[in-house]
């Protein structure tokens, strides 16, 4: 069954405070992941699920997103000048991808409080929400099954990886039941961050979610939750709860390649993983790591 859904929105208002002082004066998903924006890879994403309208919630520091999908005459002009067609194309690459609007979201209260701000520019109909910690190999095409589920489903749709049980107090972790497919689960629970040794599977939440618009009204009753923010996991949980408000919710279990930038340590693997595989840089680095990891303790 082919989906409807047109719209994505990637909230990029955090503060990101663990990439502290990077990201004093622009957002943490402006970070390169090698030669690209975290933030690009996952535009380019949504437009390869066929998802071109975007709405980025942005924070202080916007200018940078904003610059980044929008021309920029005078490197253009300079590339032109010295005939430089390659890094020419790559500059406008970005400026062509999607119909890219922003909207901020004044005070960065929690994801839920971010996604909730779009609620004038998605209306009454499905969408997509995509954060740029999470990047998903584009090998591994995880929103494309979730839409195709949610067409089936008629439901909300989230995106689940299964953790080591000691990370699962990092994400949102789900209580599932399974159901006639093999990567497909029913959510019966979700529980922000649980304390060590609580939580009731190993199946941890992941950037990607397709929601019905129901979830705005539960966003609007959604108190702020762990660590005083508003969490889309809080009100998630609620849609999980009952069926009859919106269908429930159903989570993908995604077995392909994700990178996480969310943290520093994860951030530096996230470059070296990605820049291996590039055959631009893959045959230069993969002995230079050989012979540099022969050389540690
Ligand atoms: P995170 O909690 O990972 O982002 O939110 P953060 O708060 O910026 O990170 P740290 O812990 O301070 O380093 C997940 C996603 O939700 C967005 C973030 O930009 C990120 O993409 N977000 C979070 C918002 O847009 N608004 C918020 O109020 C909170």
């Amino acid at each position: 069954m082919a989906s409807l859904i047109t719209k994505a929105v990637i909230p990029a208002a955090g503060l990101g405070t663990r990439f502290l002082p990077a990201t004093k004066a622009m957002p943490k998903e402006m970070l390169p992941v090698v030669d690209k924006p975290a933030i690009q890879y996952v535009v380019e994403e949504a437009v390869a699920a066929g998802l071109r309208d975007v709405l980025m919630i942005t924070g202080r520091n916007k200018s940078a997103l904003e610059n980044h999908f929008d021309r920029v005459g005078e490197l253009e002009a300079t590339l032109l000048q010295k005939g430089d067609s390659d890094r020419l194309r790559k500059v406008n690459f970005s400026t062509d991808l999607a119909e890219v609007h922003y909207l901020r979201q004044g005070d960065p209260l929690g994801l839920g409080h971010a996604v909730l701000r779009a609620r004038m520019h998605v209306g009454n109909e499905p969408f997509a929400v995509l954060l740029g910690d999470d990047l998903i190999d584009e090998r591994d095409p995880l929103l494309t099954r979730m839409l195709q589920v949610q067409a089936e489903r008629n439901a909300s749709i989230i995106a689940l990886l299964e953790v080591e049980p000691a990370m699962a107090n990092h994400y949102g972790i789900a209580t599932v039941e399974p159901t006639d497919a093999e990567d497909l689960v029913r959510i019966t629970g979700l529980v922000e961050k649980p304390a060590e040794g609580t939580q009731p599977s190993n199946l941890a939440i992941i950037g990607r979610y397709v929601l019905r618009p129901e979830v705005f009204d539960v966003l609007e009753r959604t108190r702020p939750g762990k660590g005083g923010e508003i969490q889309l996991t809080d009100a998630l949980q609620e849609l999980a709860s009952d069926d009859s408000i919106a269908g429930g919710v159903y989570g993908v279990v995604f077995r392909g390649r994700r990178y996480d930038t969310g943290d520093r340590l994860d951030y530096i693997k996230a470059i070296v993983q990605l820049a291996v595989e590039r055959e631009d840089l893959g045959p230069d680095l993969r002995p230079w790591l050989k012979e540099f990891s022969d050389g540690l303790d």
